[in-house]
């Protein structure tokens, strides 16, 4: 009886297989479909060609099918160097390319599935981390771990690279904290799309969120805030005499560690952002003698427009601060880059100040705007002796920048003149425009939507419709413009699930425009491959919007996107 019910479940799963319309996202730069299938089953076994006993694909590979499919596969010692010459039936065939295919980059594979075998060649195991993800979605969408059997993979060739290096994803920890079970999770699904930069908004006005040992109080007191989680967001007063901070946390430098290995292995780079000089209510909380003034700060709660927190520019202890947390940031992190924030300062208290003032006047300083591009020279001179890289918000243009500091482009209503002047300069740019990027934005009609938003209007469709080299900018430009990122400010995501609503699908629509050439983007295709999208998204178990909103949908009473005053990041 138990056979023939094993026996039904498989034939039934390779006909839903045969008839499902396959649905791979992001769309590879060629696949060819035909009609059998190879049936994955724990006869098969991984093979890996040209990789070392030790590597530690072969475990993730391993443990990805296991935690995809429900099947324990073993390894062989198979080492047949030359595949001409090899048959291994049953088999998927990791094959580690000696001589470089120019084609394939650092990311790309290629992928085809017989029905005797599956045979993947790429350069680098990120190669390999991304044919895995693209051998998944050749599997009936609605196979989940818990239910292995026989799982008919569709047979297929592909060959595969990405359009552009940086496909990122900004998660904010500072306006919510979410847990490391949760941010593997979260990695987990920017791996499946192909994203490779996960931008760790670490510290805000509302929370500071990694360890520091030489400043303790960061975490002691920056990282907690009173609790107002259970009023809206916008309602919440300000901490009354007296009352406790207890909403928060952070994540220790093991967990930071843990997560950014985690994330390595899905060839995902963890580039954290530790604000610099303003959105530092918290640091004022914890260190008030790094003001400017003697005003009371604490951890911000709810709204708080304009950020009016800033460091102060004129005391010699901030920058020596700042130095201190670069040299134990980057013992953490190995990515090439570290983010400085710049955003939003409001400078009024460097106004008022009298060493701030001072400093100006010593370092012949034209305004605020060069006392903060002083500041951030400092910083980034002392990130560049670790031989890393900084960037910064678009506002680090404002008072000079060195042609070494990555810019990322977020004020979508400044216009192209921006972004074009930083290539003529020699910055390199990552494109994260509002009216494209912030998916904390609406993506559907607000007086529909329980999911409350910031503000704004980021359908689909339009999220679909960006390309980071904008058809506007010279062609001198587009070596400069290095890719994009989908933005997730946290002010209204109470819990992951919040953060997955506004990620899904709008994540699966960028990852198209980053990862795939612009001649094979189709937004009807794409919209034809979203329900079997979902279905695999469900089955791994996790929440997303399920409209399908257009530009054309953008209700008349949206609240206004893309304006200075609507922002509150
Ligand atoms: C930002 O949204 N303030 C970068
Ligand atoms: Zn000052």
């Amino acid at each position: 009886m138990k056979l023939s019910c094993t026996f039904l479940l498989g034939a039934l799963l390779l006909l839903s297989a045969c008839s499902q319309p396959v649905s791979i996202v992001p769309e590879p730069v060629k696949l060819t479909l035909s009609s059998g299938h190879y049936t994955l089953d724990s006869n098969t076994t991984l093979v890996f060609l040209n990789v070392a006993e030790d590597d530690e694909i072969r475990y993730y590979t391993q443990d990805f099918i296991f935690r995809h499919l429900g099947l324990s596969l073993a390894i062989s010692n198979e080492q047949q160097p030359n595949w001409d010459t090899l048959q291994i039936p049953d088999a998927i065939v990791f094959q580690k390319n000696t001589d470089e295919n120019e084609l394939f980059g650092d990311e790309g594979y290629s992928l085809s599935v017989s029905d005797k075998t599956v045979y993947i060649e790429a350069n680098t195991n990120a190669g390999f981390v991304y044919a895995l993800q693209t051998l998944y979605q050749l599997a009936p969408s609605d196979v989940t771990a818990k239910k292995p059997a026989s799982i008919p993979l569709r047979t297929a060739t592909v060959v595969d690279y990405p359009r552009f290096g940086w496909r990122g994803n900004l998660l904010d920890v500072s306006r919510h904290f979410f847990d490391v079970e949760y941010i593997k999770k979260h990695l987990d699904v920017l791996a499946m799309y192909k994203i490779n930069k996960f931008h760790w908004h670490l510290t805000d006005d509302h929370g500071w969120r990694i360890e520091i040992a030489k400043y303790p109080k960061l975490t002691e007191i920056g990282a907690w805030r009173v609790d107002r989680s259970t009023v809206p967001w916008l309602e919440g007063e300000p901490p009354q005499e007296g009352e406790p901070a207890t909403y928060g946390g952070y994540y220790t430098k093991e967990q930071i560690r843990e997560i950014v290995a985690y994330a390595a292995q899905r060839n995902i780079e963890v580039i954290p952002e530790i604000e610099i000089p303003g959105h530092c209510s918290e640091i004022l909380a914890s260190y008030p003698e790094f003001a400017c003034d003697t005003f009371n700060y604490y951890v911000q709660i709810g709204p708080y427009w304009p950020p009016k927190a800033i460091m102060c520019g004129g005391n010699d202890d901030v920058i020596q601060f700042f130095k201190d947390i670069v040299d134990e940031i980057v013992e953490l992190f190995p990515s090439k880059y570290i983010h400085i924030g710049g955003d939003e300062a409001v400078k009024d208290n460097w106004v008022a100040c009298a060493k701030c003032q001072q400093r100006i006047k010593n370092l012949k300083l034209a305004n605020e705007e060069e006392l903060q591009s002083w500041m951030i020279r400092e910083v980034e001179k002392h990130i560049h002796q670790y031989g890393k890289r900084i960037i910064g918000w678009d506002e680090i243009l404002e008072g000079g920048v060195s042609s070494n500091a990555t810019i990322m482009f977020w004020r979508g209503w400044l216009g192209d003149s921006v972004i074009i002047k930083a290539a003529e300069r020699g910055n390199e740019i990552i494109m994260t425009p509002t009216n494209y990027c912030y998916i904390d934005y609406y993506q559907a009609d607000p007086a529909t939507e329980k999911q409350k938003a910031i503000g704004g209007f980021l359908p689909l469709q339009k999220v679909y419709s960006f390309d980071p080299a904008y058809e506007s900018f010279p062609e001198s430009a587009i070596p400069f413009i290095k890719g994009g990122q989908a933005n997730l400010w946290a002010e209204f995501l109470f819990a992951p699930e919040n953060v997955e609503y506004m990620l899904l699908p709008r994540l699966l629509a960028l990852s198209e425009g980053l990862w795939s050439p612009k001649a094979n983007k189709d937004w009807e295709y794409f919209v034809n491959k979203l329900p079997a999208q979902k279905k695999r998204l469900a089955a791994l178990g996790y929440n997303y919007c399920d409209k399908v909103a257009l530009i054309t949908d953008e209700p008349k009473q949206a609240p206004a996107a893309d304006t200075e005053e609507l922002k509150t990041e």
